[in-house]
């Protein structure tokens, strides 16, 4: 983290994290956050279910619900972002304050429930985005609270902003809209995505769709979720989101409501992924995500299993700059194992999660 990033941290610390959040977004788009460019090297270029990563080291959704700053983004040193949630309509969220940070934990809590501009507002500005740049951009799909047919929901959002994107992310994993994680079970998970696919393969272009889930699923679970994404053939799974979990905590507000990501995720999102990884064997790629904070970690990630990575909360308390340390850090670390690419490194110690 460089001097000005620490200043400006410890300045956004003092305010609420909502309004912190607000703030960074806000001096993002106004051209004050220096953004380094992205970081790639032939051990890094990654191949993602069809996208092309210049590193493998992604922006997890809800960083950017509304993508406001995504020309800024794909500058920052993330070889892929991806922005939203989104649902059809627009919708408040739940009420404030629905985000806290847990400094002793190095971890966040949010509760947003899905706040975003809606659809058109982000097709209107995905439609804005530069478009040369090398960093693909994904669209994470939500459901509206009040939505009589979500499943339907996702499908309105894929159709409604395919051609200003390069993935979507179908979203069933967010605790803070009730009820929706139950659309992970088998039969509604299968009769969801076999629409998004049918909904995709409508479209112009070929959208790589992936399928994000939560951390809190046991076995029978993972193995069931893997089964639908063989099935209905959708082309890499998201793991994980937050979770409900509250074990080990420290900091004043561990006991409010929502999903806890950061730190104290990495292990139990690490586990699941791979568990995917051992069901599925190559099947489909995975994206590792949930507590990432250093090179380490996200080598850890891809070594349980995942192609790819993505982050959040880490960058709240590091900075930006994480972004472009880790992709430097995972290129030093293939090559002190002899990997020539980060492909090589796949799943290799996936057993030591088992
Ligand atoms: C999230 N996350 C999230 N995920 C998602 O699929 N759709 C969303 O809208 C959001 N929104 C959101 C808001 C906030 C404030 C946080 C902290 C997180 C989950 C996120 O993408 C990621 O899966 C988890 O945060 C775990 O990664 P980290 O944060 O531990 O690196």
């Amino acid at each position: 983290m460089n001097l000005i990033e620490k200043i400006g941290l410890t300045a956004l610390h003092r305010v609420d994290p909502e309004r912190a959040h607000r703030l960074a977004l806000m001096s993002m788009k106004a051209g004050l956050v220096p953004l380094p460019g992205v970081h790639s090297t032939p051990a890094l270029a990654t191949h993602l279910a069809g996208l092309d990563l210049p590193n493998p080291v992604g922006l997890a959704a809800g960083y950017d619900k509304n993508a406001e700053v995504v020309d800024a983004l794909t500058q920052a040193g993330f070889g892929w972002v991806e922005v939203g949630a989104i649902t059809p309509r627009p919708q408040p969220g739940n009420p404030k304050p629905r985000m806290f940070r847990l400094p002793e934990d190095r971890a966040v809590i949010n509760r947003f429930g899905f706040n975003n501009d809606g659809m058109e507002a982000a097709r209107d500005r995905l439609k804005k985005r530069n478009r040369q740049r090398p960093v693909p951009v994904g669209l994470n799909l939500g459901a509206n609270k009040d939505s009589g047919d979500r499943a339907r929901d996702y499908v309105t959002v894929l159709e409604g902003c395919a051609d200003v994107v390069d993935f979507v992310t179908v979203n069933v994993s967010s605790p803070n809209t009730e009820k929706l994680r139950d659309l992970q079970g088998a039969a509604a998970l299968t009769a969801l995505l076999k629409g998004v696919m049918a909904a995709r393969d409508g479209q112009e272009k070929l959208l790589p769709i992936f399928l994000k889930i939560a951390p809190d699923l046991n076995d029978d679970e993972i193995a069931e979720i893997a089964g639908v994404a063989r099935e209905t053939g959708i082309d890499g799974i998201i793991a994980t989101n937050t979770t409900l979990d509250r074990e080990g905590l420290k900091s004043a507000s561990r006991n409010e409501k929502g999903g806890l990501s950061g730190v104290p995720l990495f292990e139990k999102s690490t586990r699941v992924l791979a568990k995917l990884s051992r069901e599925l064997d190559g099947a489909l790629p995975l994206v590792g995500v949930g507590g990432i904070a250093s090179p380490e970690d996200a080598y850890a990630k891809i070594k349980a299993g995942a192609t790819a990575v993505q982050l959040y909360s880490a960058l709240a308390y590091q900075g930006l700059s994480l972004t472009t340390d880790i992709a430097k850090g995972l290129e030093t670390l293939l090559s002190h194992d002899g990997h020539a690419h980060v492909s090589d490194a796949v799943a290799t110690d996936r057993d030591r999660w088992l």
